[in-house]
């Protein structure tokens, strides 16, 4: 694995696994740190194809050497509106059926935002009041979108944007056609963190896979900071890492 600085930015370079291993030694860590002081360890989660690996690295962690995941609070960045959470392409599932199903969490730390709000702006405050009230997160994963979105932050999202019912951009239902058998059954909008809910995690790590990435990423860490490309923002963050297979890095 290479550690790669660009400016103020840190990249870190390899493959997959190697990703993978060493973005589950940060959680380890976390954890068990928390865990020896008695306290919770507070992870904010993505979904998507990204971090799949990644997750099954953490399972294999808990089967076979014993991490627990019981003093985890996770918050998840997005959720698409009208799925519930028994629809098999709603983000609450994805996260049970690739992680939570296969370790320890306790159901009740398990957040994502809401499908089916009545007051879409109330639900969206009550997300924030739950991860102020946690202490705020440690640690946050994120992916990214080709148009650079984090979370559902698409193109025009600002730095202090908060968590908030968004329109899915064009290209973001385009990608998620296939998932859906087809554009017209993907849901047009999300319940999503904020770019600047997303800056208030202690540690930021943004992973990337797959040629596909190369540009967007290179727009993210090099490009001016501006909403045309919420990821760009990231570059505020004083403790963040952008972890990129060869195809992501270029
Ligand atoms: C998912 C999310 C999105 C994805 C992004 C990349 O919770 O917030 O921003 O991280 O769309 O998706 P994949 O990983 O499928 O390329």
């Amino acid at each position: 694995m290479k550690k790669v600085e660009f400016g103020s930015q840190i990249a870190h370079v390899g493959s997959t696994e190697e990703l993978c291993v060493s973005l589950a030694d940060e959680v380890e860590k976390l954890i068990r740190e928390r865990a020896a002081e008695g306290k919770m360890a507070i992870l904010g989660l993505a979904t998507g194809k990204t971090p799949l690996p990644l997750y099954a690295e953490l399972v294999r962690r808990h089967r076979e050497e014993g991490l627990s995941f019981a003093n985890v609070v996770s918050f998840n960045l997005d959720e698409y509106e009208g799925l519930g959470r028994d629809h098999e392409r709603s983000y609450w599932a994805e996260m049970w059926v690739n992680l939570f199903d296969h370790v320890d969490v306790v159901e009740g730390n398990v957040n994502v935002p809401p499908s089916e709000p009545e007051d879409a702006e109330r639900a969206a405050g009550e997300y924030e009041e739950a991860i102020r009230a946690a202490g705020g997160i440690d640690w946050q994963l994120l992916g990214i979108g080709g148009e650079g979105h984090i979370g559902f932050n698409e193109k025009g999202s600002e730095l202090e944007s908060r968590t908030r019912r968004v329109e899915l951009a064009k290209r973001t239902v385009e990608d998620a056609a296939d998932d859906f058998g087809g554009v017209e059954n993907v849901p047009t909008h999300a319940m999503t963190m904020g770019v600047g809910t997303i800056l208030d995690a202690k540690r930021v790590v943004l992973m990337a896979r797959g040629e596909g990435k190369q540009e967007i990423v290179k727009r993210s860490m090099e490009g001016e900071m501006s909403a045309d490309v919420p990821a760009s923002f990231l570059q505020k963050h004083e403790n963040m890492g952008w972890f990129l297979d060869e195809g992501a890095a270029g």
